[in-house]
């Protein structure tokens, strides 16, 4: 088992006065990888932003494109995401995303800086660049187990944070959980996140008229089919639906493809699978104790799973190294 030891780190280019805590010894130990392909816009697409020079597109998605931009005035590079459309539904997706996101205080939520309409009436959200991104399961390549297990660590403590205010992301999965150059994992993409009704903590909330845009597309079921479990097939997504797609994510990290790949091109056979088949089970080989923890957490009841920090807990625990606070840098560090 890897000896895992934390320091205090601030992020390259940001405000040194966030902290974030980082396994020391991974950040050297990750395999040579060749850098993430990024792509140069053709001018005519290039989205135009006051004070900012896109630079280059870092991935597109179902909610629409994400570009790597300069603040000129700041001088530092930040990620721009841009809605596909300029509809007022596309907007108000992207800002109830940018609204909900901003309040989620954790490290390994990229921050949000800033979000509105570009002139051509499309919604963008700024927020932290993820620098040398790569997916988890790209990540995971190569890494070593306890680099997989202490990610999944970070990203169910970042889930924790979410879910103690009532909001669950909704679409976790491993391109969505991005591993920046130095080996730190970021929970991203609050696009169909949802919020809930909770006693604890004070809730997240959004201005009243994304309320109302967020309850009706709370009606659709929306995500990622491939890492949904049966509850939210159901519609009736959860804090609990989070950390059966976290180990989802984990599994596909540890056996190297979705436990269901040969099922994918065919939606039907992976919704029959996901409701009525058995619950997925962690490949053979793991460490019993982390097979066991993984299974739980795929347990199809929602209610018999453990919450997103007792998963972090768990994952922590099996990784042998003292848990750190979010914000705490190891003694004498
Ligand atoms: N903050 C970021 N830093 C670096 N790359 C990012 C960042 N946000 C998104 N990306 C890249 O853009 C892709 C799409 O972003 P995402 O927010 O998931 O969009 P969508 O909601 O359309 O799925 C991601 O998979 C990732 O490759
Ligand atoms: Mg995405």
């Amino acid at each position: 088992m890897a000896h895992l030891t934390w320091t205090t780190r601030t992020r390259d280019g940001d405000d040194p006065t966030l902290p974030v805590c980082l396994p020391s010894d991974e950040t050297i130990d990750l395999p040579p990888q060749p850098a993430p392909f990024v792509a140069l816009p053709a001018p005519s697409e290039r989205p135009w932003l006051s004070g900012f020079r896109v630079e280059a597109e870092l991935g597109r998605g179902s909610m629409g494109r994400v570009y790597r931009a300069y603040d000129l005035m700041r001088k530092r590079a930040v990620a721009l995401k841009v809605s596909s459309e300029a509809s007022a539904d596309a907007r108000a997706r992207v800002l109830a995303e940018a609204e909900l996101q901003a309040q989620l205080l954790h490290p390994a939520i990229p921050r949000v800086l800033g979000q509105g309409a570009l002139p051509d009436g499309r919604g963008y959200l700024l927020q932290d660049l993820v620098h040398g991104a790569r997916s988890l399961s790209d990540a995971a390549r190569g890494a070593r187990q306890a680099h997989v297990v202490l990610w999944a660590a970070r990203a169910a403590e970042a889930l924790a944070e979410a879910h103690g205010r009532c909001v669950a992301h909704g679409d976790v999965k491993p391109e969505n959980l991005l591993v920046d150059a130095h080996g730190r994992v970021f929970v991203i993409d609050w696009g169909v996140a949802r919020l809930g009704r909770c006693e604890r903590r004070s809730s997240a909330r959004l201005s009243p008229s994304l309320e109302e845009f967020a309850e009706r597309q709370g009606s659709w079921v929306q995500g990622t089919l491939a890492y949904m479990p049966p509850e939210t097939l159901q519609g009736h997504p959860g804090p609990a639906s989070d950390v059966y797609s976290l180990a989802l994510s984990m599994v596909e990290a540890f056996g190297g493809e979705h436990p269901f790949v040969r099922l994918m091109d065919d939606a039907n056979r992976v919704v029959k699978r996901v409701l009525y088949g058995p619950a997925v089970c962690p490949p053979a080989g793991l460490q019993p104790a982390l097979g066991e923890l993984l299974r739980r957490c795929l347990d199809k009841d929602p209610a018999a799973r453990p919450t997103s920090l007792e998963l972090a807990e768990g994952l922590r625990a099996f990784a042998g190294g003292t848990r750190p606070g979010p914000l705490r840098s190891r003694a004498g560090a």
